[in-house]
């Protein structure tokens, strides 16, 4: 086999790191910000691991430019980060905070300064409290709110962003934050559930088109998380429960926007969301995006429950199995991208995918000022490994993205799980480069 770099990948391949805003600005009511969802969660107490929240993070809101740095030094071309809501509308829709478009507009021209291109995501789970007290992703509202916000970030930042990514991850935050309730805004059940799947859906499609209308030469996607799910034995009822969980977990929310609607079959409880349907709304959940962004970690298996697929009931942890995990607990089994990618490549109106994310936490320790990071390093490389099998047999693949450039905020996790290429240190915001970080370097500047 020749030596494994970069350029087996073919020169148009794009590399990166993501990050989001939530996990990394701080600064939470710096120069104008309003209250995002995230803000209120992380106020409440027992929500979030050890009580962390996210008013300093990595404080990149006021050390970007370091960061920044830090990116060009790794010899890394692409930075995807997201823009917070609530830094350019406060409020969620009128007043337009200039602080806020200023900041975008420093960190989006330090990027270009430095040769690094910025990948924007516009909306990365932060939604304005003053929306959710509205009712947020369940007020029908929200897709003109969502369709307006956008327009303003096209306008702002058009001139200079070509990649933008509308959503992150819809089924993460329409399940964590209003079905299970163990993310932001908390809400739980059903009722909740549905008219967010409905108005995510339509939001990512009109939010979609602004961007078509008003930056017609954008390369436009949309990030979705996906998980490879194979059944634990197979028996005829673990293959069926593996399969509904994979409608949940894969196909909720790529298939209405293929035009292929949702997957009502699999999952029957699905049938409750023609109550939230509107004349022309079966157009209006369908676009043609330039990539699809996949953003994969692990795989799951699955055994038949009574509550398949809609609790976590029927997930087989990998902790009791007596596989690798991570920090997240998550089996470290590298072939899932593989699988997930050839799956997803099945889909013939997926016209590219770029891996978005991908990437491991795993408890780092400093010794001697370095971090010797083995594990991660080794996920990384055996990861692009199978994206690589992938690509050879035909998969549109076209790009990957570490998760992610520093430790940050992980959600309901806190700092405990630390994602980065670099460490960073909470108390002092030191940043030390893992070899992680230095093995992607060599990577990215070799062939
Ligand atoms: C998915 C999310 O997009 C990101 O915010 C999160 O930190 C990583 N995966 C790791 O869980």
């Amino acid at each position: 086999m020749d030596k494994f770099n970069k350029s087996l990948f073919g020169t148009g391949f794009k590399w990166g790191v993501s990050t989001a805003a939530f996990q990394i600005e701080g600064a939470h009511d710096a120069d104008g910000k309003g209250e995002s969802i995230w803000d209120a969660f992380t106020a409440k107490k027992g929500k979030v691991l050890n009580g962390h929240h996210a008013k300093t993070a990595c404080d990149f809101y006021n050390n970007y430019e370091a960061d920044i740095d830090l990116l060009k030094k790794l010899n890394i071309p692409n930075f995807r980060f997201s823009i917070s809501w609530t830094r350019i509308l406060p409020g969620g829709t009128g007043e337009t905070n200039q602080a806020g478009i200023d900041y975008y507009n420093r960190v989006i021209d330090y990027c270009i300064k430095q040769g690094i291109e910025p990948w924007v995501t516009i909306y990365h789970w932060d939604l304005p409290q003053a929306l959710e007290d509205k009712g947020g992703w369940t007020n029908r509202d929200i897709v003109e709110w969502f369709t307006d916000y956008t327009g303003i970030c096209a306008e702002h930042f058009g001139d200079r962003v070509k990649y933008w990514m509308v959503m992150n991850e819809p089924s993460v935050f329409s399940g964590a934050g209003y079905f299970f309730g163990i993310h932001a805004p908390g809400r739980t059940g059903i009722k909740n559930f549905l008219p967010a799947i409905h108005h995510i859906v339509l939001s990512m499609v009109a939010g979609a088109k602004k961007l078509r209308e008003l930056l017609p030469g954008a390369i436009i996607g949309s990030t979705f998380s996906c998980s490879h799910i194979e059944p634990y034995s197979d028996s005829s009822r673990n293959i069926a429960a593996a399969h509904r969980a994979d409608a949940l977990v894969n196909r909720l929310f790529i298939e209405p926007i293929l035009g292929l609607g949702y997957p009502v079959g699999d999952i029957p409880v699905l049938k409750g969301l023609e109550k939230f349907y509107k004349p022309g709304d079966e157009q209006n959940m369908v676009f043609d995006f330039d990539f699809i962004g996949l953003q994969n970690y692990t795989r799951e298996i699955v055994k038949y429950s009574f509550f398949t697929p809609y609790v976590n009931a029927s997930l087989v942890k990998a902790e009791k199995r007596g596989v690798e995990i991570t920090a997240m607990k998550w089996e470290v089994y590298p072939p899932a991208i593989y699988h997930i990618l050839k799956k997803f490549n099945a889909y013939p109106q997926i016209k590219k995918i770029i891996v978005t994310e991908n990437g491991a936490a795993f408890p780092d320790t400093v010794i001697d000022g370095a971090v010797n990071d083995l594990k991660r390093t080794g996920y990384i490389q055996a990861n692009l490994e199978q994206i690589l099998k992938a690509k050879e047999e035909g998969c549109r693949v076209d790009g990957y993205f570490v998760w992610t450039l520093t430790d940050n905020f992980e959600w309901a996790e806190g700092y405990h799980p630390r994602f980065g290429l670099i460490y960073v240190d909470f108390e002092t915001q030191k940043r030390i480069i893992k070899a992680s970080g230095h093995w992607y370097a060599d990577f990215l500047a070799d062939g």
